[in-house]
């Protein structure tokens, strides 16, 4: 049995410590209570992506009004990163009327991303352009597109619901929200790090997703940039509901318990696309999920760093649930769109799944301790 015995409680979250240390010690997959932990906000990159996601998240995109321009960008850029910097680093923002709030970072990271709106105020050609129409989508104006995104994480929704504060307040006057997403994953200290977290499908989510180097490659550019695909997309869970647990399995081609795929026993193990069962069909469903988003060339993998969302039921009592999906890659057409692309043609899954969000997003590298967010563009 594995326990993690450090406990960070800081400040009044005393109280009561020495009753929650000792119902922790009862579990095996007991953690540490991150309170404090800092994730730093400067380097050559930002933070946020390949960092290990952390229990929730606000993803908020902007829109810019006409006539905005470069210059007005950087004194945006500049007021935003000094928030996130002091921020993350469990300081309050500049002005901060609650300054108690921003003393637990919890892991925080700010992300921002620039949607072609803002290169074009800015007067500059576009990184990224938006994703071309596909047959499942049933896109909602009001989860899609956007100027300025900021990506907001954290294990604490209290840190997470201030910092979001703090930053909107400060964007305010350059831009209006044009929508904003909660999502979360399993809470911190609920599951040992390195398991992969279950989706609202109860599906494990994230298995293959790269890792290492392979994430590297895949996920940054030289100059430390990436670019970001935010999805939102419906769960059908009163239909899902209505499979059996093999009809589960078969839409993505893995154990539901386990996530081994088909051809394996466990999860990690390697799913062999060209082994057949007794009759000659592929072990490995050619409609199958996996099998349709399965690319074997390093380069061409994307990062998946979704966030359950679970909106409240409706009056009638009917779930409104999903996925914010968040997917990181150096090059949105290179890599995003042909997996895309083949899930939207052939994926049982759609049965149970409709994309109803669609934003992209290039995000620039990181900063200096002196620099900004977006200063090799702006400036
Ligand atoms: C609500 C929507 C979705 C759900 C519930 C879902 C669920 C899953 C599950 C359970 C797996 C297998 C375990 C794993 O490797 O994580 C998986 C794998 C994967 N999914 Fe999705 N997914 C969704 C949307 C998407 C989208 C929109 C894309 C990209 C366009 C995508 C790309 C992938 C890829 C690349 C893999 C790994 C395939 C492999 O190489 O084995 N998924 N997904």
């Amino acid at each position: 049995m594995r326990l993690r015995r450090r406990y960070l409680l800081a400040g009044g979250a005393l109280a009561g410590a020495g009753a929650a240390a000792g119902f922790l010690a009862t579990r095996e997959e007991a953690s540490a209570v991150a309170a404090s932990d800092v994730v730093a906000f400067h380097g050559v990159r930002q933070a946020g992506v390949t960092t290990e996601p952390p229990a929730h998240a606000s993803f908020v995109a902007l829109t810019l009004p006409a006539g905005t321009d470069r210059r007005a960008l950087g004194r945006m850029m500049r007021l935003l990163s000094d928030d996130a910097r002091r921020l993350t680093a469990g300081e309050p923002a500049l002005g901060d009327t609650d300054a108690q709030l921003a003393v637990l970072p919890a892991r925080l990271t700010v992300t921002f991303g620039f949607g072609p709106g803002l290169y074009r105020a800015a007067g500059l050609p576009s990184p990224v352009k938006d994703l071309p129409a596909f047959p499942i989508d049933r896109l909602e104006a009001r989860w899609s597109g956007g100027d300025l995104l900021l990506q907001i994480c954290a294990d604490d929704p209290l840190t997470v619901a201030h910092a979001q504060r703090m930053l909107v307040k400060d964007a305010r006057p350059f831009g209006a929200v044009r929508w904003a997403q909660i999502g979360f994953r399993r809470a911190y200290g609920v599951q040992q790090p390195g398991f992969t977290q279950r989706n609202v499908l109860g599906q494990l989510d994230g298995t293959a997703n790269p890792a290492g180097a392979a994430r590297d490659t895949a996920v940054w550019r030289p100059d430390g940039s990436t670019t970001l695909v935010v999805r939102r997309i419906r769960a059908e869970i009163e239909k899902w509901d209505l499979l059996s647990v093999g009809d589960k399995e078969n839409a993505v081609g893995r154990r539901m318990v386990s996530g081994a795929p088909f051809t394996g026993t466990r999860e990690h193990d390697e799913p062999d696309f060209a082994a057949l069962d007794t009759t000659g069909l592929p072990v490995m469903p050619d409609f199958a999920h996996v099998t349709r988003a399965h690319v074997t060339d390093p380069a061409l993998k994307i990062l998946r760093r979704p966030y359950n969302y679970d909106a409240a039921p409706n009056a009638a009592g009917h779930p409104d649930s999903g996925l914010i999906f968040a997917s990181y890659q150096g090059d949105i057409e290179r890599q995003y769109v042909p997996i895309q692309q083949r899930l939207a043609e052939k994926d049982l899954l759609n049965e149970w799944i409709t994309p109803i969000g669609s934003a992209v997003f290039a995000v620039p590298p990181g900063c200096t301790e002196d620099g900004w967010i977006g200063e090799e563009v702006l400036t």
